[in-house]
């Protein structure tokens, strides 16, 4: 296993296409390994390959019980309600935006040796795979938002907000 580096927003592979997976080998599973170990290390709640300069239909989704989920060719094949909150990427650092998701999602995938599985995801987690298929099609959470926020408007937001709620 080895980390590998996390891409920024201003790098071409982060706007491209990715291709499906189509053999499941040794190779698949070290990226597999080392898209784990670089999310781990970077503390992020998800990650998908050309992130790390791969364009393989490829990703990692953190869920509810601290699990990382390996989602290979994953599809979004149903989505259910709405939700509205701060998202990030660890491709954009220090920058955070609101984004509109729905609240609950339902992933089609193949593990690391080609079978087919179903993940359904709610709240952060239907956010995250959305957020991460995108990825695979070039596309940033920055796309969504009209206006992108610093870490410390961020803290400055949710103290506020904490505060509105205790009065
Ligand atoms: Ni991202």
């Amino acid at each position: 296993m080895a980390l590998r580096t996390i891409l920024t927003d201003n790098d071409p592979a982060l706007h491209k296409s990715c291709r499906p997976v189509t053999r499941f080998d040794g190779r698949l599973h070290d990226l597999i390994d080392d898209l784990k170990e670089t999310l781990a290390q970077a503390n992020g709640a998800g990650l998908a390959a050309p992130q790390v300069g791969i364009l393989r239909r490829v990703v990692i989704v953190v869920d509810d019980q601290e699990n990382m989920l390996e989602l290979v060719n994953p599809e979004l094949i149903a989505q259910e309600g709405e939700q509205e909150g701060f998202e990030g990427c660890l491709s954009v650092p220090g920058r955070w935006g609101v984004v509109k998701r729905p609240q609950k999602a339902r992933v089609r995938a193949q593990d690391r040796n080609g079978a087919f599985f179903e993940v359904e995801g709610e709240g952060i987690v239907a956010r995250c795979f959305c957020h991460e298929l995108e990825h695979l099609d070039g596309h940033l959470f920055t796309e969504h938002t009209d206006r992108l926020y610093t870490s410390e408007e961020l803290d400055e937001l949710l103290q506020a907000q904490e505060e509105e709620e205790e009065a």
